[in-house]
C-alpha cells in the first residue's frame, strides 16, 4: 500500500447462477478475498467486501431450456444455493447480492445510456447465424458445426473440444443450433462496440508502465492482449434474458453480460450502502473517491475483462476510480482432471458440507495451502487427509491441545504466572515476535499461501517449544520452572486464534472460545500477555480431528463413478461393418460350450485357459485373452459362447481350438457372453 488509501473496496467476481459453486471457485476467488479482508478488518481499515450471483448470459438460459424450467427459476435456485455455500465457508461478505436486483437493472441502463449519449460507442452491422425455425440469433456457445481442423462434427462456436482449436462461428463447416439441430443462416444485426482500439495507448501506459506490481500472470496476459492489438468489443447481444438495451425503438437486444456483470460491484455497493447509510456511508465514497483503493480478486478466465474491458468503461463514463490490483489465481485442478461444472466433475461446496460437516477451515486450509497463486495446481483428496492429520491435528491442534490440557491437569484451568525466562523461553518468543512482520508483507501482497505457511510455522514453534521443554517430567522435579512453560505456551496459543484468523476462522472462533478471548486486533499479535495470569479458562475440547480413511475413499469414489458415468454417457456403439450374404454368416460354426476347468496360462499376464465340454463327448482348450478382467474360478460352471470351426492357434505354447465371444465395453474392458443354463454343450447358435 504505497499510496495512502484511506479505505479499500474488494470485489470477487460475480459467479454465473448456473450451477453450485465447487472448490475450483473457492481456491481461486473467494478464499484468498476473504483472508485479504479479514486481515483488513482486524488491522482495523476500513473495508467493504462485494459479491453477488451473475444471473445474465447464456449458460442460466441453456439450463433453464435443458431442464424444462423458466430463467428465473434457474437463477433463483442456484442464487439461494451459492449463498448459502459462501455463508457456511465463512466468506465473509458485506453484501451478497445479484444483477438481476432493480438497483443493477438501473445502474448498468445507466451506465450504458451515459456512454451511448456521449457518443462512446461506434455503431456496426454485421452478419450473424440466426436460426429461421426459433427466430433466434445464435451466441457462439450455442452454434455448433464440424470442426475445419479435425472434422469432429460437434465442434463448438468458440472451440473444438476434440482437437482444442479456437473457433470463430464463421469457420464452422455447416453450423447448426446446438440446441436443435437446425441449420443456421447469415442475418444482418446492429449492435454497439466499445472501441477498445481507442484505449490501447491508455492501458499500455497505465498497466504496463504504472502497474508492474501486478501479478505476473496477470501482467502478462495483458501485455500478451496489448501487444496483440485491441479490437472494439461488442457490448450487446441479439438474447431475451439480460438487461434491454435502453435505446429508443431496439427490442430483442440485451446488454452483453460482460458489460453488466462488473457494474455488478457499483450496484451490489449501492444497495449494500443505501440499506444501512450509517455503517457504510455514501457508496459512490467506495468507487469515486480517489483515496478509495479497489482490488478486484478473479480466476485467470477473467483477466482480460477486468485488466482490459472494465477499466476501460469505467475511463469511458469517467467518475469511477480504476481497480490498484487484480489478484487473479490460475486453476485448480481436481486429481488430475480439469473441474468441470457441465461434466459434474468437481467438489461441490454444498455436497462437501453435507458429507464433511464442520470442516470448513479443513477445506479452507487446504486450498490455501495449494492455492494456484502462480501456477494451476492440483487438489488431491490423498493431500487433503495429509495436511489436516499432518499439519492441522499433529501440529496446531497438537500443540494448542497439550498447553490448554495441561492447564487444566496442573493448575485446574487457571494461568499460571510467569517466573524467569531462560535462553530457550527468550528465543521462541523473538521468533514469534517475528512473525507479524511477515504475514503483514505477504498478505498485503496478496501471497495467501506462503502467509499461512507462516501462521502454521507459527504453531510449528509452539509444538516444538512444548516438547522440547517437556513440562510432562520436569513437574516433578521443577514445578516452577512449568509455570512458565505453560504461561509461554498459552501466550502462544492465544497467538495462533489471532494469526490463524484469517486463513481459518471457525477453528479461532473455538479456540478463542478455549481461552476466553472476546476482544482481539491484529496488532496484539506478538504480544506475550495475551492472557493475565490468575485467569480461569473454560474446559477444552479438540480443535481438529483426523480425517479417516473411509471418508477419502468415499469421496475418490464418488469422483471415480462420475468419470464412469461420463465416459458411458460419451460412449457411441461402433458402426456396424460391412453387410455380407447370409452364406457369409453360415460358414461360422457358433456353439454353446460347458465351461469345465479353466486355469491361468504360465507366464501370460492376459491369457486365460478353458476346458470346455462341447458335447462331442472329447474336451476342447481355447485360449481367452480375458485374465484381465476375471478369477478363473469365476467361468467354472458357466456356458459360454465359442467358434466351433476357427482353424486351431498355438499361443504361448498351447494349441486354442476356437474362439471364445466375449463383449468389448465402451472403455475396453471385456464380459464374456453366456447364456441361460437350459442349453447343453455343443448346442448351435444361429
Ligand atoms: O466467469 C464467471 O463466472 C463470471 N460470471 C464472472 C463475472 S465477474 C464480474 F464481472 F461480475
Ligand atoms: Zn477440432
Amino acid at each position: 500500500m504505497e499510496k495512502n488509501f484511506k479505505r479499500t473496496t474488494v470485489t470477487s467476481a460475480l459467479p454465473y447462477a448456473n450451477g453450485p459453486v465447487h472448490i475450483g471457485h473457492l481456491a481461486g476467488v473467494y478464499v484468498p478475498a476473504d483472508i485479504y479482508v479479514r486481515y483488513l478488518r482486524l488491522k482495523g481499515r476500513d473495508v467493504i467486501f462485494i459479491g453477488g450471483s451473475d444471473e445474465h448470459g447464456v449458460p442460466v438460459t441453456i439450463r433453464a431450456r435443458k431442464e424444462g424450467i423458466t430463467v428465473q427459476e434457474v437463477v433463483d435456485r442456484y442464487h439461494y444455493l451459492i449463498k448459502d455455500s459462501f455463508e457456511k465457508f465463512g466468506i465473509s461478505f458485506d453484501i451478497y447480492s445479484r444483477t438481476t436486483s432493480k438497483t443493477h437493472h438501473k445502474l448498468a441502463s445507466d451506465f450504458f445510456r451515459k456512454l451511448y449519449d456521449e457518443g462512446k460507442f461506434v455503431e456496426q452491422v454485421t452478419e450473424q447465424f440466426y436460426d429461421e425455425e426459433t427466430n433466434h440469433f445464435l451466441t457462439d456457445r450455442n452454434i455448433r458445426g464440424e470442426c475445419p481442423r479435425c472434422h469432429n462434427h460437434e465442434a463448438y462456436g468458440d472451440q473444438c473440444e476434440k482437437c482444442g482449436a479456437t473457433l470463430s462461428p464463421e469457420e464452422l463447416i455447416n453450423p447448426f443450433n446446438a440446441e436443435t439441430g437446425h441449420p443456421l443462416v447469415k442475418r444482418a444485426t446492429k449492435h454497439w462496440y466499445l472501441p477498445l482500439d481507442q484505449y490501447q495507448p491508455w492501458l499500455e501506459k497505465w498497466i504496463l508502465e504504472e502497474h508492474r506490481e501486478w501479478r505476473p500472470n496477470v501482467y502478462g496476459q495483458c501485455k500478451s492482449w496489448l501487444d496483440g492489438g485491441l479490437r472494439p468489443r461488442a457490448v450487446t447481444r441479439d438474447l431475451d434474458w439480460g438487461i434491454p438495451v435502453p435505446i429508443e425503438g431496439v427490442e430483442g437486444k440485451v446488454l452483453y453480460v460482460w458489460f453488466d456483470a462488473p457494474i455488478g460491484y457499483i450496484s451490489n455497493t449501492k444497495e449494500l450502502c443505501d440499506g444501512n447509510p450509517e455503517k457504510y456511508g455514501s457508496w459512490e465514497t467506495w468507487w469515486k473517491d480517489p483515496e478509495t483503493r479497489l482490488v478486484h480478486f478473479i480466476g485467470k478466465d477473467n483477466i482480460v475483462f477486468h485488466c482490459i474491458v472494465f477499466p476501460s468503461m469505467l475511463k469511458a463514463h469517467g467518475d469511477y476510480i480504476l481497480p490498484d490490483n487484480v489478484p487473479s489465481n490460475e486453476f485448480l485442478n481436481l486429481e488430475g482432471n480439469k473441474i468441470s461444472t457441465s461434466k459434474n466433475y468437481a467438489v461441490w461446496l454444498n455436497e462437501y458440507l453435507e458429507e464433511l460437516p464442520n470442516r470448513q477451515d479443513e477445506l479452507r486450509y487446504v486450498l490455501t495451502a495449494n492455492a494456484p497463486e502462480t501456477k494451476d495446481n492440483d487438489f488431491t483428496w490423498a493431500d487433503y487427509q495429509a495436511r489436516c492429520n499432518n499439519e492441522l491435528v499433529a501440529v496446531y491442534g497438537n500443540f494448542v491441545n497439550r498447553a490448554l490440557q495441561l492447564t487444566q491437569k496442573y493448575y485446574e484451568g487457571v494461568v499460571p504466572a510467569c517466573g524467569e525466562l531462560n535462553d530457550y523461553d527468550r528465543e521462541t518468543l523473538s521468533e514469534f515476535k517475528n512473525v507479524k512482520e511477515n504475514l503483514e508483507s505477504l498478505l498485503e501482497n496478496f501471497k495467501f499461501r506462503e502467509a499461512q505457511k507462516e501462521a502454521m510455522n507459527l504453531a510449528r514453534i509452539g509444538n516444538k517449544y512444548i516438547a522440547d521443554s517437556e513440562p510432562w517430567k520436569v513437574i516433578k522435579t521443577d514445578p516452577e520452572r512449568v509455570k512458565t512453560i505453560i504461561y509461554i505456551s498459552l501466550q502462544l496459543t492465544a497467538n495462533l486464534a489471532i494469526a490463524f484468523e484469517p486463513f481459518l476462522p471457525f477453528s479461532s472462533e473455538r479456540l478463542r472460545k478455549m481461552i476466553d478471548m472476546e476482544s482481539f486486533s491484529w496488532e496484539q499479535l506478538g504480544s506475550t500477555d495475551l492472557l493475565p495470569a490468575g485467569k480461569q479458562l473454560p474446559k477444552p475440547e479438540l480443535l481438529f480431528t483426523k480425517i479417516e480413511d473411509d471418508v477419502i475413499a468415499f469421496q475418490m469414489k464418488k469422483l471415480e463413478d462420475t468419470i464412469k458415468a461420463n465416459e458411458a454417457a460419451e460412449y457411441k456403439a461402433a458402426p456396424v461393418k460391412d453387410i455380407i450374404p447370409f452364406e457369409d454368416f453360415e460358414k461360422l460354426d457358433i456353439r454353446v460350450g460347458l465351461v469345465k476347468d479353466c486355469e491361468k496360462v504360465k507366464k501370460s499376464k492376459k491369457l486365460l485357459k478353458f476346458t470346455l465340454d462341447d458335447g462331442s463327448g472329447e474336451d476342447r482348450t481355447i485360449l481367452s485373452g480375458i485374465a484381465q478382467w476375471y478369477e478363473p474360478e469365476q467361468l467354472i460352471g458357466k456356458r459360454v459362447l465359442f467358434i466351433a470351426n476357427l482353424a486351431p492357434r498355438k499361443m504361448m505354447g498351447e494349441e486354442s481350438c476356437g474362439m471364445i465371444l466375449s463383449a468389448v465395453n465402451y472403455n475396453g474392458d471385456l464380459s464374456v457372453t453366456t447364456t441361460l443354463d437350459d442349453v447343453k454343450g455343443g448346442s448351435q447358435v444361429g
